[in-house]
């Protein structure tokens, strides 16, 4: 079995009567790659992480995790997964400590190794005060630390997060992302889902895929989304007299005295117009469009037309 991928969905397909939840996808996630799926909400992320993890199972399509096939050999599959789901997998009625150790003795771990291990997790995420607490009496976040925990205890090699940040407060968000920052560079392949585009750009992920009504429109590095996606260069440039549209190949954005913001259809032709003016340039610098820009640009439907095109690594 081709060891090099962690995860190998082909045409994979999930209709709920009349949804295309998942409407024939294809992507590969290498080991220790930070995939991100983004989309807005019923795009088919839970859905199809859902399916990866054995959860739900597809329509039709072939999904290979962790070398095995998902249908065909879940057990296998499930041994080498830890899932922080959509919707919280906890036991209202036992304690933070007793659901870890539910769910990581279902790996075949010792008892003694899923404590120091949980004591490491619910240290590193501030909680360890609480780990004899019911799940019932604890806030939405504590929970969501909680099921990390539960998640990352049975050290899983592909590691699926489905929203993790969902409910924390800003300093947790931080502290999850800068987890998820180290997981990767201890190796880990993460698959990841959330509605924070700013996250996803200060994670430096590996290959970002953005899903819009079942179907993946755009999946590549964020670069390469961020090339494809782009309709125009967004250049500042500051010079020492003030120039007015007319002189310019480009359209004024924003202008104050000698800076200026400037949408630019051609690069070179703007530069070489500039150089021929004669007047000192002090500063310049082309700007990149965010994520949240291009995310926008692509769930709405999107100006450029691209959309519907799927850029391929
Ligand atoms: N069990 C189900 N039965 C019927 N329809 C479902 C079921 N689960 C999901 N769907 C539908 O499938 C579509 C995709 O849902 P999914 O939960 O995968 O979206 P998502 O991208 O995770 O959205 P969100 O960002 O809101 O979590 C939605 O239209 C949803 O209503
Ligand atoms: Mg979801």
């Amino acid at each position: 079995m081709a060891e090099e991928k962690a995860i190998a969905v082909k045409n994979l397909k999930k209709y709920f009567k009349r949804v295309k939840a998942v409407d024939d996808i294809s992507f590969e996630v290498k080991y220790g790659e930070l995939f991100a799926l983004l989309g807005q909400n019923g795009a088919g992320k839970s859905t199809t992480i859902r399916i990866l993890t054995n959860l739900a199972v597809p329509t039709s399509g072939y999904i290979e995790v962790a070398g095995y096939n998902v249908l065909k050999a879940p057990t296998n599959v499930r041994r080498n997964i830890g899932l922080v789901a959509e919707k919280i997998i906890l036991y209202d009625n036992l304690t933070a400590m007793e659901n870890i150790k539910f769910f990581s003795r279902l790996y075949g771990m010792k008892d003694s190794v899923i404590e120091t291990r949980a004591e490491s997790f619910l240290k590193l995420f501030d909680i360890w005060n609480f780990k004899d607490m019911l799940i019932s009496k604890m806030s939405t976040g504590m929970k969501q630390k909680i099921n990390l925990a539960r998640a990352l205890v049975p050290d899983p090699k592909i590691i699926f997060l489905d929203e993790p940040t969902l409910g924390l407060d800003p300093v947790s968000t931080k502290h999850i992302r800068d987890f998820i920052i180290n997981l990767r560079k201890n190796g880990k392949t993460i698959v990841y889902t959330t509605h924070v585009l700013h996250d996803v750009e200060l994670m430096n992920v590996d290959k970002v895929a953005i899903m819009r009504r079942g179907k993946i429109v755009a999946i590549g590095t964020l670069n390469e989304i961020k090339k494809h996606f782009k309709k125009a260069e967004i250049v500042e440039i500051e010079t020492d007299v003030e120039l007015s549209q007319s002189e310019i190949n480009g359209k004024i954005l924003e202008q104050e005295g000698g800076y200026m913001k400037v949408e630019v259809e051609d690069l070179n032709k703007f530069m070489k117009e500039i150089t021929n003016l004669n007047v000192h340039i002090r500063n310049f610098k082309t700007l990149e469009p965010s994520l949240e820009d291009i995310y926008i640009e692509i769930s709405e439907g999107g100006a450029t037309g691209k959309e519907r095109e799927d850029i391929t690594v």
